[in-house]
């Protein structure tokens, strides 16, 4: 068999509830009021300092971001709770991160006309999985009924392709002949709602790519992937808190800093130009500059971001067309944006043309393929 690796199918699954950045907004505001009602002595005494409003033009002119969807709306605008309210299932029930990895999961093998005794490798990458073991990903093989193996792997914002380079390198290496890699970013546990700086980041999604050899594709959008690149760089700029070690540290296990936060200008100012860095030398491996790229599913964290990044790249605006963006619609979705941008904007590429996948946050951490459609 040859080497020659593809992307066969993409399925992404879009939770049915959504949230305006009006109806976060609001929310958040009367949130406010209470706060500042409730701590109005130690306000007035200098003790704490009033919180501030949010505002829904602000939210769209800092990131592009209109609206986001979310897993369980109920609770997550409630002021008494600012949190989702996301129901405890017992061992023997599937639990809520399979069930919308294995959403994804169903389409993408339609996609590539694969059923699941195609499939030997499940990956499940993301920013969060919801308990430690046994791995979602070992949960949806067995939904799914696949013989083989399957692991799950935390790369934050680039979970999506630091999992398709896995798949790719295990499709090489000859271990796996159809690997399944799903994304399911089921964020909104994480946020913080009564944090202005940080409230409207995120939505919920999942995404699902397979990966397979060339000979064995029969799908009708299938990309040779020519090659990939990782790099990561040690950052506190973007962090999470959150795990089993607070048990032992006698803290607030859903403390503010255990909570998705970040210094938001600073990972602005260090990840576009590491961004930008990274994706040139990518395709100049392959001989190619930043006008022979047909499309560039990005990232989805911030549209001025993409923007920069493009004009470093291409020496001028991208089009919508060449750098489609989906986060005014679905937010930062974790590391699944990319793979949202490529799902919906692919079909259109016809044989020969040339795209770049890639993703980049928390870590530091940035991954990208460069793919050709067959
Ligand atoms: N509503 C109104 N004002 C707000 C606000 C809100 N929700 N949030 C912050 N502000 C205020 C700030 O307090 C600040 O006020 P000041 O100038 O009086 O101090 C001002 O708006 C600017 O805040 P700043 O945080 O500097 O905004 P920004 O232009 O950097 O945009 C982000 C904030 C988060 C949208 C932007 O920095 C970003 O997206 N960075 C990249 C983050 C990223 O990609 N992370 C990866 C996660 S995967």
């Amino acid at each position: 068999m040859s080497q020659q690796i593809v992307i066969s199918g993409v399925g992404i699954w879009t939770p049915e509830h959504s949230i305006t950045n009006e109806e976060l907004v609001d929310s958040y505001n009367a949130w406010v009021d209470a706060y500042n009602d409730d701590n109005k002595q130690a306000i007035e005494a200098g003790e704490i300092d009033a919180k501030p409003y949010s505002s829904a033009e602000f939210i769209e002119k800092a990131s592009g971001i209109k609206q986001r969807y979310i897993y369980q709306k109920a609770g997550a605008l409630d002021i008494d709770r600012m949190r989702p309210l996301i129901d405890d299932r017992p061992d023997d029930a599937l639990s809520h991160q399979a069930e919308i990895a294995l959403a994804a999961a169903k389409k993408a093998l339609s996609a590539a006309n694969k059923d699941a005794s195609d499939v030997d490798a499940v990956i499940v990458s993301c920013a969060y999985t919801q308990r430690a073991y046994p791995a979602i990903a070992i949960e949806v093989q067995e939904a799914l009924g696949i013989e083989g193996f399957a692991f799950d792997m935390l790369v934050a914002c680039s979970a999506a392709t630091f999992g398709m380079h896995r798949a790719y390198e295990m499709l090489c290496a000859g271990n796996a002949k159809c690997v399944l890699v799903i994304n399911p970013e089921l964020v909104s546990p994480q946020i913080n709602y009564t944090d202005r700086d940080s409230h409207f980041i995120f939505g919920d999604v999942a995404t699902a790519t397979v990966l397979e050899h060339a000979e064995t594709a029969n799908a009708e959008h299938v990309y040779d992937v020519l090659s990939t690149k990782a790099v990561t760089k040690y950052s506190s700029n973007i962090r999470s808190n959150f795990g089993y070690m607070t048990r032992a540290q006698d803290v607030d296990p859903y403390g503010p800093d255990k909570l998705f936060h970040q210094a938001g200008r600073r990972v602005f100012k260090d990840v576009c130009p590491m961004a930008a860095d990274h994706l040139s030398e990518h395709i100049e491996r392959h001989n190619l500059t930043a006008s022979d790229i047909r499309r560039w599913w990005l990232h989805q964290a911030n549209i001025n971001m993409n923007t920069l990044i493009c004009k470093k790249l291409l020496g001028r605006d991208a089009t919508a067309d060449e750098a489609p963006i989906v986060l005014d619609e679905y937010a930062n979705t974790a590391s699944a944006g990319s793979v949202i941008a490529f799902g919906l904007n692919h079909e259109d590429l016809v044989k020969g043309d040339v795209g770049v996948l890639c993703s980049f946050g928390a870590g530091y951490s940035i991954g990208s393929l460069v793919i050709q459609k067959r």
